[in-house]
């Protein structure tokens, strides 16, 4: 009988205590962080646009510069120095008044960490930044909405969860004034995790409600002043890949663009008309995107620049020649210079 108990207390309690332990890990990883959209934000194409509404920087001096990281993809410890070290490389040489982060800056079920790591690091630089989610962002255990909370509470963050109606979360813009007058506009938007077209899950794209949204903006923005915008979101439109079709017929013409193209424009089949809308509003000049880690291709299409940003780290499949970032320099006579900006460590 003595040998039975003490046969239960050198096994039982031992497998129980690493069964509990098991548990509270899976815990950790696995169970989801959920934050709240904002009840107010329900958006509609009724509401009147009140241009107070949104964040705006005064641009001092002659130009402003926009550096543009993509698909950071923090996920592992070990690869953690080595992205800091590339972004604190792209800053320190460029020098931007702004940073916007196109997506998939944290990957995997420690998502909880890494995106306060990034509100932390962003916000160590001292200049406004920026950030829409990519396609991997949420994967993990904290959701769109929780990291946002971190993000609009992060010191120098321009970040808004924005409506929660029209699809996607992070649908926000950040305006630009030019000695107290309107300038640019930057639209951010979240171009979604999947979408299911045809009963397939493919790669995310904007949802229609999405496009009026962008409709209601652009027209709220002219109505103020603001004639001109630049879109900064995660994954590409297929035009994107007409872009470079053209592109590659016009035998790589260098007044139409530059760059390269080393993977499929991984874009959803389903379109739902964003690039159309852009078309007919006249307002954007520019897009840009990350998602294709080893596309960094710039080209005009049918008046509107499609930009790939530069990788800015070697976590998740990345070429070593292709890391860093994309310098985005609005001028004071509105135009818009785009350079690649890589970094070797
Ligand atoms: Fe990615």
């Amino acid at each position: 009988m003595e040998s039975t108990k003490k046969l239960l207390f050198c096994i039982f309690i031992p497998v129980v205590a690493v069964l509990i332990i098991i548990s509270i890990i899976l815990m950790i990883l696995f169970v989801p962080v959920k934050g709240k959209p904002n009840d107010s934000e329900y958006w509609s194409e009724y509401d009147k646009f009140d241009i107070n509404n949104y964040d705006s920087i005064e641009v001092e001096g002659d130009n402003f510069k926009i550096l543009q990281l993509t698909d950071l993809h923090y996920h592992l410890p070990h690869m953690t120095k080595d992205t800091d070290n590339v972004v604190k490389t792209l800053v320190k040489e460029n020098n931007p008044d702004m940073i916007v982060i196109t997506g998939d800056s944290v990957n995997g079920p420690t998502n909880l960490i890494y995106s306060q790591h990034v509100a932390e690091l962003m916000d160590s630089f001292d200049i406004p930044w920026a950030i829409v989610y990519g396609n991997h962002d949420d994967e993990g255990k904290a959701d769109k909405f929780w990291m946002g909370e971190k993000y609009e509470d992060a010191k120098n963050c321009l970040y808004h969860n924005g409506p929660y109606n029209i699809g996607g979360t992070g649908n926000y813009v950040v305006n630009l004034t030019k000695d107290g007058k309107p300038f640019y506009s930057l639209i951010m938007m979240d171009s979604n995790r999947v979408t299911y077209y045809k009963g397939i899950e493919e790669f995310g794209s904007f949802t229609p409600s999405q496009v009026s949204w962008y409709e209601w903006i652009v027209k709220g923005l002219e109505a103020s002043g603001y004639d001109k915008s630049m879109m900064f979101f995660h994954v590409p439109f297929p035009e994107y890949s007409d872009a470079y079709n053209e592109w590659e017929n016009s035998g790589f013409d260098n007044n139409m663009g530059a760059g390269s193209k080393n993977e499929d424009v991984c874009s959803s089949t389903y379109n739902p008309g964003m690039f159309n809308k852009i078309l007919e509003m006249k307002n954007t000049t520019h897009t840009f995107v990350g998602h294709d880690h080893v596309n960094d291709y710039s080209i005009k299409y049918k008046d509107v620049i499609l930009t790939y940003g530069l990788k800015s780290s070697r976590q998740f499949y990345y070429q070593e020649d292709m890391i860093g970032g994309t310098l985005i320099t609005i001028k004071s006579d509105s135009n818009v210079s785009i350079e690649n900006k890589f970094v070797e460590l």
